[in-house]
């Protein structure tokens, strides 16, 4: 399969197609006498979001409004579905969601209906949905991103569904689209594409392609944009950031856009996922320790505690090596987090296995871990595995680990209580309520309520909190987070 730079040449045509959808949603929104609407449902990782934020860019172009909820999933001219297919639940997400659409079909509205993301590209998914939904009008692959407004026009002009599934890598550049971020003060910067770890459980390699990374020049020229725009926060993003470069001829690595990212004084918060044990440079821990506004956080996949299951997973580290990267950090990154993906139940996983998983767990001492239950995954080598465990005994054993994870994410919690912590404002509380929340430098989330005379001072306003910096008294300890009240600004404005 081969990589393709996307270069300009096809932009005349993308623009053209965004000019042409613009006429015909504006004619659109005439005959119904209100605005022509969209809504894009994003099912999968941040990396997903990172492409729903170029759709919405791109939809938003096409003079289309966003409306929200999947309550309003058929109400909207065009539906966009950008799904992920890491776990089968996210599959049954999709098409739980498509039929909603046959009763709205039968009714008289008449959406028009977009499926892309990862679960495109599994052949038995696009055949599913050429046979059972035959009112979804667009079906594309993740690599196709950057060709979405022409492929819509071709779908709308031609009145007929149209499939396009392609067999390239393609890296287009973030400058080609017009992004609209979700959120103001964060920006999600992908700097490469793909995976080329074929972990025997994962469809990532087979749905997102091979890596590729962005040219380093554009990926700081963003920055430094992203930077004079007012954002405050970057997260850079890629299936393993530490195999950022290869295949680039600038000899650049993660380690260089860290470090280079660190210097720009405007950002508070510089973060990055994933990584994978296998490449992890000490030279990124050292950047993490230095730079004051590298984020103190290192979300580190373990996935296993047995070398035996490690090996089956094709993960090339054993659990002392995992253990060494874990040290390393600790003794470095003082005060810093560590978090962690393990899967439970993965094909031959016995009970010994799954003892040395918690041991690992225990001696890591993480901060947070995100637990999942092994799911089978069509096409991939562990599917064919034959000794799959039974269900029973996964839901027994998640059950353990997750005991054993929350508990050290609570002890986490609870070693802030007492400390004043730096906070960046995210904005208000889901809880409501006067409350208010953000992140600290290692990502603990903090909610925190604001005294009345910091709110009675000159300049204070609600809603040009988002990015601002503060200082918070912690309080309390919840579970997955922790609660204070606000001190001080801390960023001079
Ligand atoms: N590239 C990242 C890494 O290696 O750290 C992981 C990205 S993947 C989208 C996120 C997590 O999903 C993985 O770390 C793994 O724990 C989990 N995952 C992937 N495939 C899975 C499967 N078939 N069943 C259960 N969990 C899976
Ligand atoms: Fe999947 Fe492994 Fe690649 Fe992560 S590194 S995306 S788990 S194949
Ligand atoms: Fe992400 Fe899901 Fe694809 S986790 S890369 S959207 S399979």
């Amino acid at each position: 399969m081969s990589i393709i730079r996307v270069d300009n040449s096809e932009k005349t045509e993308f623009d053209k197609a965004i000019e042409e959808l613009k006429g015909y949603f504006s004619d659109l929104s005439k005959s119904k006498g209100r605005p022509a609407t969209y809504n894009l449902l994003t099912y999968g990782c941040q990396l997903n979001e990172s492409d729903s934020e170029k759709l919405a860019g791109m939809l938003q172009s096409m003079g289309l409004e966003k409306i929200e909820g999947s309550g309003e999933l058929a109400a909207a001219d065009v539906v966009v579905m950008n799904t992920c297919s890491v776990r089968e639940n996210a599959d049954k997400h999709l098409f739980g969601n498509l039929g909603v659409f046959k009763s709205f079909r039968s009714s008289g509205e008449n959406s028009i209906i977009a499926v892309c993301g990862c679960m495109m590209k599994v052949p038995e998914n696009v055949e599913k949905i050429r046979r059972s939904y035959p009112y979804v009008n667009l079906v594309f692959d993740p690599q196709q991103l950057h060709r979405f407004p022409i492929l819509l026009r071709d779908a709308v002009s031609m009145h007929k569904r149209s499939v396009s599934i392609c067999g390239e890598d393609y890296i287009a550049e973030d400058s080609y689209f017009p992004i609209e971020r979700e959120r103001k003060f964060r920006a999600l910067v992908p700097i490469m594409y793909g995976c080329n770890n074929f972990c025997t459980y994962c469809i990532v390699p087979y749905a997102r392609g091979r890596e590729r990374s962005r040219s380093f020049s554009e990926i700081m020229k963003e920055l430094e944009d992203l930077a004079s725009k007012g954002y405050r926060e970057v997260m850079l993003l890629g299936q393993n950031v530490n195999s950022y470069g290869k295949g680039n001829d600038d000899g650049k690595t993660f380690a260089d856009i860290l470090e280079e990212a660190s210097k720009i004084s405007e950002f508070s918060r510089i973060r990055f996922m994933s990584s994978h044990p296998k490449d992890l440079s000490d030279r990124v821990i050292d950047i993490m320790a230095d730079r004051p506004n590298v984020e103190k956080h290192l979300h580190l996949a373990l996935q296993s505690g047995s070398d035996v299951v490690l090996k089956r997973m094709n993960r090339p580290y054993t659990a002392e090596g995992y253990l060494r990267i874990a040290d390393y950090f600790r003794e470095r990154v003082k005060g810093g987090s560590l978090t962690t993906d393990i899967i439970v139940g993965f094909p031959g996983e016995t009970e010994e296995d799954f003892v040395k998983t918690l041991e690992v767990c225990s001696r890591a001492a993480f901060d947070a871990a995100f637990t999942f239950q092994y799911s089978i995954r069509p096409g991939t080598k562990a599917a064919e595995f034959p000794d799959q465990i039974p269900a029973d005994v996964v839901t027994e054993r998640f059950g353990r680990l997750t005991e054993l994870t929350n508990s050290l994410t609570e002890q986490s919690c609870k070693r802030l209580v007492g400390r004043k912590e730096e906070i960046l404002i995210e904005g208000i509380s889901k809880a409501g309520g006067g409350v208010y929340s953000g992140r600290t430098i290692t990502n603990h989330l903090v909610n925190f309520t604001i005294p009345d005379e910091i709110k009675a001072q000159a300049g204070f306003c609600e809603d040009s909190l988002e990015g601002r910096l503060c200082s918070v008294d912690i309080q309390y300890a919840r579970p997955y987070s922790v609660d204070g009240v606000m001190e001080r600004f801390t960023d001079g404005k």
